[in-house]
């Protein structure tokens, strides 16, 4: 699915919403209900709050639907220094990091900082997670057995969502479970069939349920 990009501008900051990114996760509406309101049109008036304030509600977003364009000389969203992906119970896999979503060609066709990610199979957005998942897709959120990748020097993580397989991560990554296990690897390829015994870790299951998906981001 396309981006369907729109900005909301105001004198200090440009706030753009990505609606296909957005999950409802409601970080924003809950953060700045003045500036977020789903029931207004425009539903984001960035005349409503100082940029530093709207600045930090965006950087929740745990999708990258919302992303921000200071114009005042505040600062810009800066590229964290570590890749974390935690796990959500019943839900997707939510990245943040120095993000590099590439083709299983090596071509990069994303570059980004949050990005929430579909294990269940079901997205019609993959690799983004479009709430399918909701009331069809049961997982604990915990970690799976992995012989962990030692890094090897390399900063951004590479995801590259394999045809008809698994999340594959290239580069230093702390995975977090929904009960706040981690574990540091530099190499794994993460489930996102659905089906895996062991999760979030691929087990080779999408082979034997026919699971198909395009290799990285669908046209
Ligand atoms: S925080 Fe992001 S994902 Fe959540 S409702 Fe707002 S725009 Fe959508
Ligand atoms: S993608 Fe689910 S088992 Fe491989």
């Amino acid at each position: 699915m396309a981006d369907r990009l729109r900005t909301y501008t105001s004198d200090d900051i440009d706030v753009h919403f990505n609606a296909p990114r957005c999950i409802h996760a409601a970080e924003c509406v809950h953060g700045r209900p003045e500036v977020f309101d789903p029931n207004r049109k425009p539903w984001i008036d960035p005349d409503q709050g100082g940029a530093d304030a709207i600045a930090e509600v965006v950087l929740r977003c745990p999708t990258g639907a919302l992303t921000f364009t200071r114009k005042d000389g505040g600062g810009e969203e800066s590229t964290p220094t570590h890749n974390k992906v935690t796990v959500a119970a019943n839900g997707p896999l939510f990245a943040r990091g120095d993000l590099r979503v590439e083709t299983p060609e090596g071509e990069v066709v994303l570059e980004d900082t949050r990005v929430a990610l579909c294990r269940c199979g079901l997205s019609q957005n993959k690799p983004f997670c479009d709430n399918s998942h909701l009331d069809q897709f049961e997982a604990g959120g915990q970690l799976g057995t992995h012989n962990a990748t030692p890094a090897n020097g390399a900063t951004a993580l590479q995801i590259i969502p394999a045809e008809n397989g698994p999340l594959l991560f290239r580069g230093p990554v702390t995975l977090t479970s929904a009960d706040g296990a981690t574990l540091e690897t530099a190499k794994c390829a993460l489930c996102r069939c659905g089906h895996s015994s062991n999760k979030p870790f691929c087990d080779g299951t999408h082979r034997t349920i026919g699971f198909e998906a395009p290799g990285g981001l669908a046209a």
